[in-house]
């Protein structure tokens, strides 16, 4: 016999009701139970979606009571999991960290190496600070003014030839810096003398690229400016730079030589001895092998950057660095120092 339509109407809502009940006296004890009570109440098969259905059975007035009961459940069902997940996630990592042994040794990454021309910059940069050099960092997309002109190198000038340039496209007077001298006249036309810095960067060259030059390269550049600076403290400077570097009491000798923003210019040579075959490669049986070009800064270059050329003098080198740093660990091909093979970069891991 069909049930008559009140008592239809009661059975649902005796249904949900007790769905109610059970929702709320769930406690699920663990993942697996929550997912359990989820798939139940909120899966997309839940036991609530069809009772929502079922309101066409439910006698007209209490339709409003009954969509209203079925929503309660759903709203609780959904409250309540989201708690207990919240609850159960907060458990967990409570045990993950109670289960952390803090005294267990940690577990070894691998250190990187450092780059041997990041040593070399490095080792130098040290040497010149003890005696109060302070590094100066500027750009290496630089104006022809600062590259060329200031530094004494007008345009028609046939030194500007010595140093094969990258112009910026479609900015003709844009160029890559050539060399780090660019900042001096970066440092100077913004610092007052006293000025004692060194310049460490990377700057470029239109070179064809072969085992002994390469389009891009690092020097180091040093620049001493103040009342009375002479030859012989740029001297003392390179001496007291070579012990430090080379070890030992190295001999010296400086060369005249010829560079736009210095005058006189000299060429430094260290001592390196005859001892092995590699001397007699590398100094070309002399003994003696070049490392640096120095100069006192020429009082044009001073003008050109607004400092007095009658009150002060000064004292510039600029030093190639991945020379020095194949020197020093017996690299044979610059290229090598631009490649980022870890076969050859892993070889500097243990030198700090
Ligand atoms: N700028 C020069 C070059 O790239 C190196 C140099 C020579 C720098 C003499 C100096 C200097 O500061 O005084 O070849």
């Amino acid at each position: 016999m069909p049930l008559h339509i009140q008592d239809m109407s009661q059975a649902l809502f005796d249904t949900v009701q007790s769905l109610i009940d059970e929702i709320k006296a769930a406690r699920p004890a663990d993942q697996a139970e929550l997912e359990q009570f989820r798939i139940r109440f909120l899966g997309s098969k839940n036991i609530l979606k069809p009772l929502f259905g079922e309101i066409k059975q439910v006698e007209n007035s209490r339709k409003k009571e009954y969509g209203q009961l079925v929503n309660e459940a759903k709203t609780l069902a959904e409250a309540l999991f989201e708690e207990l997940q919240a609850n159960m996630k907060k458990e967990g990592q409570k045990a993950a960290f109670a289960n952390l042994d803090l005294t267990a040794p940690g577990e070894p990454r691998p250190i990187g190496s450092r780059h041997p021309v990041s040593l070399v910059m490095q080792e130098m940069i040290d040497i010149f600070s003890r005696i109060g050099f302070t590094v100066a960092d500027d750009r290496e997309v630089e104006d022809d003014w600062h590259n060329f002109t200031a530094m004494n190198t007008p345009e028609d000038h046939p030194a500007r030839d010595m140093q094969d340039t990258f112009y910026v496209v479609d900015a003709p007077k844009m160029v890559l810096r050539t060399h780090t001298s660019s900042v001096q006249a970066r440092v100077m036309t913004s610092q007052k003398p006293p000025i004692r810095i060194v310049a460490p960067g990377r700057v470029y060259r239109n070179e064809t690229i072969s085992a002994r030059s390469h389009c891009q390269f690092h020097q180091i550049e040093g620049l001493y400016i103040d009342e009375g600076v002479s030859f012989a403290d740029l001297k003392q400077t390179l001496q007291y730079f070579v012990r430090e570097f080379y070890g030992g009491d190295r001999q010296i000798r400086l060369r005249p030589s010829y560079f736009p923003f210095t005058e006189p210019s000299a060429e430094m040579d260290v001592y390196m001895g005859l001892n092995s075959e590699k001397d007699y490669r590398i100094t070309k049986g002399t003994g003696w092998l070049e490392v640096l070009g120095c100069g006192m800064v020429d009082p044009a270059v001073l003008e050109n950057c607004g400092i007095d050329p009658e009150r002060y003098t000064g004292f510039a080198f600029g030093i190639g660095i991945e020379r020095t740093a194949m020197l020093k660990y017996n690299i044979e091909d610059i290229r090598l120092m631009f490649e980022n093979d870890v076969r050859f970069l892993r070889q500097f891991q243990s030198i700090v």
